[in-house]
């Protein structure tokens, strides 16, 4: 395979196959692979004509005694069949997505970056609905596909860090809106405001659509504090209807009740950054990724972490990297090892 692994950043590499399984007239059919990477789409398809999309996003990782695995693959069939409830879509069937991904892959281990590299297989499963109609309804059938790439890190600067910049003028998803779900037209609306962060080289912090006070979510990513309280070090991380529950976050959570630390999940003001000694955006693409600094444009503040990852938050990067290219036991059972 003529790819260089290490060179790879978060972007579409064609690979041999991709696997799909129409949904029509109430019953699945069994997933297959194609290299056709075209689907035909009827023009009024309410996947197209009113966005009934949803995605998902998940990792294989060559691990180091060359076992591969895939990292809470469950957790992201259950995800993708709240999004497509959602959006009244028909949801894919757990045992369907878990078979689906792992044909994927086995008919794609070629593409998989070797271990050591920092790249890894990436799944996008897609759900879009066919169903021809022009009122505006919902549509039952459907097209689920996954698409694998191989890829590098998220953000450019990897475990490094990046700064954010707080936004409160483009809201990207409403308090009872579709944030909770991972469908495309949430995506679409984020692109705006991370233009605006990018033009001043900042990635976008997105802040609560209804006050503007609270944190939600970094870009594609949940947010991550760590404040120190006495001896012991919190963990705090947002609670918001308008975001992403995170399968990095929730074993991150795991990982750092394990390791001692309070675990808190509940609203964060801005402000409270000047608390926190640590702070990143979590998420399968971008792992841990540590930020900066965050500048509040507004109020003319600036809350400084430094520009070298934080102890805490660089013990919680490795032990998840620990287990998803197992080095450590898997105690929580998270990968699903295919020899
Ligand atoms: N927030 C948003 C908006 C996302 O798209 C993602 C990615 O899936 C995340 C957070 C991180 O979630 P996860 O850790 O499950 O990948
Ligand atoms: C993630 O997987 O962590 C994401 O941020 C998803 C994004 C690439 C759509």
């Amino acid at each position: 395979m003529n790819i260089n692994w290490k060179e790879l950043t978060f972007h579409y590499t064609e690979t041999d196959y991709i696997v799909r399984a129409a949904y029509k007239n109430g019953v699945w059919e069994q997933p297959y692979a194609t290299r056709d990477k075209h689907i035909s789409l009827h023009v009024a398809a309410t996947g197209l004509q009113y966005g009934q999309e949803c995605f998902e996003g998940l990792k294989a990782f060559r691990g180091a005694d060359g076992k591969v695995r895939i990292f809470r693959m469950e957790e992201n069939a259950k995800r993708m069949q709240r999004s497509a409830e959602g959006l009244l879509m028909t949801p894919v069937p757990t045992e369907l997505f878990c078979k689906a991904v792992v044909l994927a892959l086995q008919k794609n281990m070629d593409y998989l970056p070797p271990y050591e590299t920092g790249a890894t297989l990436y799944f996008r499963p897609v759900l879009v609905a066919t169903t021809p109609e022009i009122s505006v309804g919902p549509g039952k059938d459907c097209e689920f596909i996954v698409i694998p790439t191989p890829i590098g890190p998220y953000f450019p600067n990897g475990f490094k860090g990046m700064p954010f910049i707080v936004n409160r003028t483009i809201d990207r998803a409403a308090p009872q809106g579709t944030g909770q779900w991972k469908v495309g037209g949430n995506y679409a609306a984020s692109f705006r405001a991370s233009e605006v962060a990018h033009a001043m080289g900042y990635e976008c912090m997105f802040t609560d659509a209804k006050t503007h006070k609270y944190i939600d979510e970094c870009t594609a990513s949940n947010f991550i504090g760590i404040r120190r309280i006495g001896e012991r070090q919190e963990y705090l991380t947002p609670r918001s209807s308008a975001i992403l529950p995170s399968i990095t976050n929730e074993s991150l959570m795991t990982l750092a009740k394990e390791m001692g630390m309070k675990v808190t999940r509940r609203r964060i003001r801005v402000e409270e950054l000047a608390d926190m000694q640590e702070a990143a955006a979590c998420g399968t693409a971008c792992v841990i990724s540590p930020i900066t600094k965050v500048l509040d444009p507004d109020n003319g503040v600036t809350y400084a972490f430094g520009d070298k990852p934080g102890p805490v938050l660089t013990k919680l990067y490795h032990a998840l990297q620990d287990i998803q290219y197992g080095r450590v036991e898997d105690r929580h059972n998270w990968c699903f090892v295919v020899e």
